[in-house]
């Protein structure tokens, strides 16, 4: 089996990882958190998004995150962004405070799309048009999150069909890269797989990425999944943080330190220190008042301890 030698890895912990969290997590705690990830080696990180505060007030210190952090050249920082006024916002800022990357955010399932950004599915790609516009036209790198690439939680199982159909217009109003995203981690490694290849219709493997979310355990094989078609980007979240607001019941992403832990393990490079991630996945927990999410920290912590 051919693999990727070299795999991205972008920390999306702090913001699906915390855009959830009931209690305020204050910006600087989020500054620290993106400062060790980067330090840890982390090539990318989402760092928050510019949405509507009464949606997720965890996000509403968007441009304090932007403006507090302490770049690292080399690291691409992203934002999720769902409309011009997230892009205005964003781009309100100098220029130094800019988000590399943004991130839209649509949905193969038309329910989900109403509950997580209040339109249908062609709405958004109508919404996203100018923004991807926009962005390009400001150097930034445009990439989309694909939610509900094979179950939603309204509608159920989501069929092939209705992703190559999302990315299809994502492509069209020039999205560079997709992320193929199991909101409420339901997939399988053979549905990931149906749901990737419906991507590759029209994205080349090096422009799409995986986004597991790991509620019933099955993130890691769907990473392995991936990996098996090419595709050798993903979005973990250190200590398996988060989950979408929009997705009761859902848990994190799966945990960055469980993904690095594999890909080591199968002699695929990240450029990502483990014991500095699993510092970085402690500070947040702690913060938080909780335990890690992953196994991997969990293993390693219990043999440090030894
Ligand atoms: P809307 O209510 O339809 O928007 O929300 P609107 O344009 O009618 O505006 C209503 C109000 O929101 C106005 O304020 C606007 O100013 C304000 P008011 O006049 O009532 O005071 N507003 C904004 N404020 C700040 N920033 C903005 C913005 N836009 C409007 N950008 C909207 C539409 C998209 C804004 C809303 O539905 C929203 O913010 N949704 C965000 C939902 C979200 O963040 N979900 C979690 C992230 S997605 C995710 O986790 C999935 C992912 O991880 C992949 C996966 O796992 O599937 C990416
Ligand atoms: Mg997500």
């Amino acid at each position: 089996m051919n693999f990727p030698t070299r795999v991205k890895l972008v920390d999306v912990g702090p913001r699906d990882g915390l855009q959830n969290e009931k209690q305020p997590v204050p910006a600087a705690v989020k500054v620290e958190l993106i400062g060790r990830l980067q330090q840890a080696g982390l090539p990318e990180i989402e760092a928050t998004s510019f949405v509507s505060p009464k949606w997720v007030p965890q996000m509403a210190d968007n441009a304090q995150v932007m403006r507090d952090i302490q770049r690292k050249p080399g690291v691409r920082y992203a934002a999720l962004i769902p409309n011009m006024q997230g892009l205005q916002a964003a781009l309100a800022a100098p220029r130094a405070q800019w988000p590399d990357e943004i991130v839209v955010f649509g949905s193969a399932s038309e329910a989900f799309s109403q509950k997580n950004i209040n339109c249908s599915i062609a709405e958004s790609i109508e919404r996203f048009r100018p923004v991807v516009a926009a962005a390009r036209e400001h150097g930034l790198h445009v990439r989309a999150a694909m939610s509900c690439t094979v179950g939603c939680p309204y509608e159920g199982e989501v069929a092939p069909e209705r992703v190559e159909r999302l990315a299809r217009m994502l492509k069209e109003i020039g999205v560079q890269e997709v992320a193929v995203a199991d909101t409420i981690g339901v997939g399988t490694p053979l549905k990931v797989q149906r749901a990737l290849q419906a991507t590759l219709a029209h994205f080349p493997a090096q422009a799409i990425s995986g986004h597991f979310h790991d509620t019933y355990g099955q993130a890691l094989a769907n990473t392995l999944a991936s990996l098996q078609l090419g595709v050798a980007q993903f979005d973990t979240s250190v200590a398996g943080l988060g989950g979408c607001p929009y997705a009761k019941g859902a848990t994190g992403n799966v945990a960055t330190e469980d993904v690095v832990y594999m890909l080591h393990g199968m002699g695929i490079a990240t450029g990502i220190d483990l014991d500095k991630l699993i510092d970085a996945g402690v500070f947040i927990s702690q913060a938080l008042g909780r335990e890690p999410q992953s196994r991997v920290s969990k293993a390693i912590r219990n043999k440090r301890a030894q």
